[in-house]
């Protein structure tokens, strides 16, 4: 053993709940196995939480726990910082006065890096330390080391994936057991796999931030939620469902990074219609896929449980390993690089074939307005289906459509929207046949 291997590295905590728990656990149960593949030994050195009184699922000695997060950052013996807390406000303060404090800092807080990435990666550089981020992404699956390092060779055309363990196991629950939303959320709950905020994981934005990392690692630009076009899973009925099933196809949240023929990149999260041999639409329950086709390798795809205690604490561990392998004088991991300069491209400038779902009146003429109000924005219908409604007078029409723009569909939706004879705003899904 070398001097620097005789050193004993510490790691603070902010934040001890779902995920840090299941980190202190398995580095406390694992010490002597985790030293000798990380080639050090470390101690669990302090932990910051809200609530010092509440009962956790690991044993962490009174002394070690604090309420001042100062206490772990400006303490000089402790070299790794686990944020693990959440949030975006306080998260990157304290991230970012770690770094100045010259700690090497772990995180999986994808709403912070997706907001504040480029903040804290220059601030990483400026202050010489490091930031990992691989539970950021896919939980469990090692995403971000396959695309920094074992994918380094390519440009990617297309990244798509399922990014959202919480609706996955929803989705994939309600297609199975017809079970309600509500009483498969709160299973999700408890299995530890849904945000502080709901809404992240249900309406889009936890999948936003997430592929906002990949397309960052990908292609060098931070591409913001504003500039996506993001669409959760509440609105999705178990009709949709149905009519996939009745199609070959099967609905999953998908998000996906695409480079079009000049160059520019879109990014979008949306349900989607996969054709059911697709290996991501077989990926289910909190499983995340990310498929990925780099130009050189082709397409590869990275399955794993995307949430939940140990698949997080897998992946924040192994960053742990890489800050003590970097403490230890190892290279920083490589950067991502551009090629080009990147812009994004707009809504026209993305197009796919749509699913549309429409509540109607059941009366002579509405398929006649509908079919016009598409013509007029020069949609073509492909398929067209009216369903039984569980209300008499109404009806359920399920259409698709072949290829035309986000442009075109999201001006033809405000317009259905608009008609007396359509009920609610229409349901649309993307067709996807990668
Ligand atoms: P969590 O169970 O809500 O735990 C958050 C912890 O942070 C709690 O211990 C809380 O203290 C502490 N905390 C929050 N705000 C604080 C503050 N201002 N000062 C001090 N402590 C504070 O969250 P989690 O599920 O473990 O998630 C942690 C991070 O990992 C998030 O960024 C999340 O997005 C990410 N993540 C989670 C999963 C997952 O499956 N759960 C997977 C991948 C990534 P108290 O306990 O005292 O309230
Ligand atoms: N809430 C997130 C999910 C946790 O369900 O995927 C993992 O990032």
């Amino acid at each position: 053993m070398d001097n620097n291997s005789a050193k004993v590295f510490k790691i603070g905590f902010l934040g001890m709940g779902t995920v840090a728990q299941g980190v202190w656990r398995h580095l406390q149960d694992n010490k002597d196995l985790m030293a000798k593949r990380f080639g050090a030994a470390y101690e669990l050195a302090g932990v910051c939480v809200r609530d010092s009184s509440k009962k956790r699922g690991v044993c962490v000695p009174e002394d070690k726990i604090t309420t001042d997060p100062m206490e772990i950052i400006s303490d000089p013996s402790i070299d790794i910082v686990c944020e693990l807390m959440g949030g975006i406000r306080q998260a990157r303060e304290y991230t970012l006065a770690a770094l100045k404090a010259g700690k090497v800092v772990v995180s999986a807080n994808k709403a912070l890096i997706c907001n504040c990435g480029a903040e804290i990666f220059s601030a990483a550089k400026k202050y010489d330390g490091s930031y990992f981020f691989e539970a950021s992404v896919a939980g469990g699956v090692p995403i971000i080391k396959v695309l920094r390092e074992g994918l380094v060779a390519n440009r990617f055309s297309l990244i798509y994936g399922i990014l959202n363990g919480t609706c996955n196991y929803i989705l994939t629950r309600m297609e199975r057991e017809n079970a309600s939303y509500e009483s498969i959320l709160k299973d999700a709950r408890r299995l530890g796999y849904v945000e502080a905020d709901e809404s992240l994981d249900v309406d889009g934005w936890d999948s936003a931030h997430k592929i906002s990392i990949l397309a960052y690692l990908a292609h060098g630009v931070w591409i913001k939620p504003e500039n996506m076009l993001i669409q959760g899973i509440r609105d999705i009925r178990i009709e949709d469902l149905r009519w996939a099933k009745d199609f070959d196809r099967r609905v999953k949240l998908v998000a996906s990074v695409r480079k079009n023929e000049h160059g520019a990149v879109f990014a979008s999260v949306c349900p989607t219609l996969l054709p059911s041999t697709d290996v991501v639409a077989n990926v289910n329950g909190v499983y995340n896929a990310v498929s990925m086709d780099g130009d050189i390798v082709g397409r590869t795809v990275h399955i794993g449980r995307g949430a939940g205690q140990d698949a997080t604490a897998s992946a924040v561990i192994a960053d742990i390993g890489d800050a003590i392998k970097y403490l230890l004088g190892a290279p920083m991991q490589l950067s991502p690089v551009s090629d080009t300069l990147v812009n994004l491209a707009g809504l026209s400038d993305i197009s796919a074939c749509f699913y549309l779902r429409l509540e109607v009146k059941d009366e002579a003429g509405v398929l006649a307005m509908i079919s016009a109000v598409l013509a007029g924005r020069n949609i073509s219908i492909e398929l067209l289906e009216q369903r039984k409604h569980e209300n008499a007078g109404r009806a359920w029409l399920m259409l698709t459509t072949h290829i035309t723009t986000e442009d075109a569909i999201k001006k033809a939706c405000a317009e259905l929207e608009s008609l007396d004879e359509v009920y609610d705003s229409p349901f649309v899904m993307r067709i996807f046949d990668a």
